[in-house]
């Protein structure tokens, strides 16, 4: 197979994890090519600008990219990249898997098997129209939601569904309060719901699901939400699953996809060489799922959960003293067996 896959390194922890996560790959001996191209403060640097043409033309070209995490800054400075790629690219369905791992700080080790799907490309979390008077008393946002948009996420988020075998959808939204946008996602995921009458369809408002999946995150199969919810929900369900560093998410649209790890670019411990690769490992295997290669993809999941399992090498978030670098090796000698 001659599969090239442009590779953005990232920010702080992304070069570290992204050459682990590339080893592993590389382990699988599928041929894969690499197209490396820059994005964020590394392309700021050497290039000048944030997201320069070339990583688009590069991502347009290939149509598959794997991705470290870009920091945005907090409180004003430039806008989110990551936004912009999804935006750019249309990448309409976020899909976040969060499964539960052996020996992991889990509270629920064998209890977690969930998939949020979020919508990638509206509502608040854009960022429409953010503005600050010019007095800085007030500031305001555009939050836009529309019917086709609703409607491709819910439909992604049942035919996923029906592809793996799931068995329940829970809409999560907060129409009761936002009338109009919570309002209209719900209407047309109820439309959208009726048409796929094997698959199990509930109702839930956002606050009252962030403590279900505290309290019983059993009771969900798949999730699918609006942006923001989906962001702020999708960390909390990496956090029943033993934390950020185990926790995957694609971005899917119908012209290219990225894979990516939920968390970010983590500053507080950048170059220190303790990151844990495992949430970029298993992004990348969602990858694999995606171009075609489903059995690799199960065996680089296999090779983080008996790595886990044996508590083999494994990074300090996950209370072992491994590197990011030893960590890898256990997980190439896994995928290589
Ligand atoms: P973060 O996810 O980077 O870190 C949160 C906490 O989790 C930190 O204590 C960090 O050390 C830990 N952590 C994260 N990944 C880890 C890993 N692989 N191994 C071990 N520990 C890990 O979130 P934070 O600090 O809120 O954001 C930092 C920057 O990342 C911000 O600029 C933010 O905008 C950006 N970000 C980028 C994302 C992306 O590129 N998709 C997603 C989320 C945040
Ligand atoms: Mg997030």
């Amino acid at each position: 197979m001659s599969r090239t896959i442009a590779v953005i390194r990232g920010d702080g922890i992304g070069p570290e994890i992204t050459d682990a996560t590339l080893r592993v790959l590389d382990a699988l001996a599928l041929g894969l090519r690499y197209d490396f191209v820059e994005a964020g403060l590394a392309a700021q640097e050497k290039i000048g600008e944030l997201l320069p043409q070339a990583t688009l033309d590069a991502i347009a070209h290939h149509r598959v990219a794997l991705k470290g995490p870009l920091t945005t800054p907090v409180a004003g400075g430039f806008s989110s990249l990551n936004v912009e790629l999804r935006k750019r690219f249309d990448l309409y369905a976020n899909v976040r898997p969060a499964h539960s791992f052996p020996n992991t700080k889990s509270r629920f080790p064998d209890g977690v098997d969930l998939i949020t799907v979020r919508e990638n490309t509206e509502g608040a979390y854009i960022g429409e129209g953010q503005q600050l008077s010019e007095d800085g008393e007030t500031a305001t946002l555009t939050q836009k939601v529309t019917r086709r948009g609703s409607e491709r996420i819910v439909r992604y988020a049942f035919d996923l569904a029906r592809n793996v075998g799931r068995k329940k959808v829970t809409v999560v939204h907060k129409a009761n309060i936002l009338k109009s946008t919570s309002g209209l996602f719900l209407k047309v995921a109820r439309e959208v719901a009726a048409k796929y009458p094997d698959i199990a369809c509930n109702e839930m408002i956002v606050d009252n699901c962030c403590m279900q999946l505290v309290m019983r995150p059993e009771q969900f199969d798949v999730i699918v939400t609006t942006n923001l919810f989906g962001d702020i929900i999708s960390d909390l369900c990496a956090g029943l699953v033993g934390g950020l560093g185990l926790a995957p998410g694609a971005n899917i649209g119908t012209e290219a996809a990225i894979f990516e790890a939920v968390h970010g670019s983590a500053p507080d411990i950048a170059g220190k060489g303790i990151a844990n690769p495992c949430a970029l490992v298993l992004g990348a295997a969602l990858m694999l799922d995606h171009i075609g290669c489903g059995s690799e993809a199960m065996r680089v999941r296999a090779a983080v959960r008996d790595a886990l399992e044996k508590r083999d090498r494994t990074t300090p978030d996950l209370g072992g003293s491994g590197t990011t670098t030893a960590f890898a090796d256990a997980l190439v000698e896994r995928v290589r067996a």
